[in-house]
């Protein structure tokens, strides 16, 4: 059994499983800072190399989409980010946060075995309930781009507000998880999807057809929040820039539907 009250990530321990599979990232922690993303970023400007990671045990202004605040509590979730100076058109960026969310995917079910899967375009969850969310931020001329990420791995509550679409690694398993391992089992996989991305500018191959295979919306009917207009149709998968293919209800139409305008929701509720 895991102990998992305010135990400290074990940052030599992450690192020694990376280099032990030839991943040989920089990778950083601190007990306590602002925000990994934060973190990282100040770290760009000062020069830090491609592919450093920036790990955290709590974040006191740690960041969520759309301007949220994300809150990390101390021993039970991972605060962790990936800074990259990839050289892609600043429309490619995007498609990292998808290249991320896969990742996660397959680490967490790796370590534990559960049946997660992606709610499009990068949230990990099992049961239809969220454990991860993932922030994505570039410099104005993209000379790197910071991907972050934040795990629920051992929490057993979560606040009323978002009890009913968030849950932990523990709570779905019944039991405490290794952060160290999940840690490092998600940048195992996302070097290995990164650059097999990297290799094709784009979503493709095996990275496309193990994203399809989580994709916890194909074949469902959901319901797009464009802000030109809702509409709902089935999801059939994602095309290789990351897009979401809906064939619409009302007029059988095919539509790409970009992460960054829209969001999709189940039909009955978030997934
Ligand atoms: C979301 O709103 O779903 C995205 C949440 C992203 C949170 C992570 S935690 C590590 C990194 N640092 C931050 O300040 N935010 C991201």
């Amino acid at each position: 059994m895991i102990e998992t009250s305010r135990i400290l990530l074990d940052s030599e321990e992450i690192h020694s499983r990376l280099t032990r599979e030839g991943v040989g990232c920089p990778l950083f922690y601190a007990e306590s800072i602002d925000s990994t993303n934060d973190w990282a970023k100040r770290d760009a400007a000062e020069g830090a190399v491609d592919g450093s990671v920036y790990l955290a045990d709590f974040q006191s202004a740690g960041k969520g989409r759309r301007g949220r605040v994300w809150k990390s509590p101390e021993g039970t979730s991972i605060s962790m980010s990936i800074l990259l100076r990839p050289e892609i058109p600043a429309d490619k960026i995007s498609m990292l946060t998808l290249i991320m969310g896969l990742s996660a995917a397959q680490g967490m079910k790796r370590v534990t075995g559960l049946d997660v899967g992606i709610k499009w375009p990068n949230d990990v969850v099992s049961r239809g309930r969220k454990l991860c969310g993932i922030l994505t931020e570039a410099n104005a001329s993209v000379e790197y781009v910071v991907i972050g990420i934040g795990i629920n791995c051992n929490m057993e509550a979560f606040p009323e507000e978002i009890s009913s679409i968030a849950t932990s690694l523990k709570l779905e398993t019944g039991k405490a998880v290794s952060r160290e391992e999940v840690t490092a089992e998600i940048l195992k996989a996302f070097y290995r999807n990164y650059g097999e991305f990297l290799r094709t500018c784009s979503i493709a191959g095996d990275v496309k057809r193990a994203y399809e295979e989580l994709l916890v919306n194909r074949n469902q009917e959901v319901r797009v929040l464009d802000p030109k207009g809702e509409y709902t149709g089935i999801s059939e998968g994602i095309n290789e820039l990351g897009e979401l293919l809906v064939k619409r209800t009302d007029n059988g139409q095919v539509e790409a539907v970009y992460s960054g305008e829209v969001s999709v929701r189940g039909i009955y509720g978030y997934v």
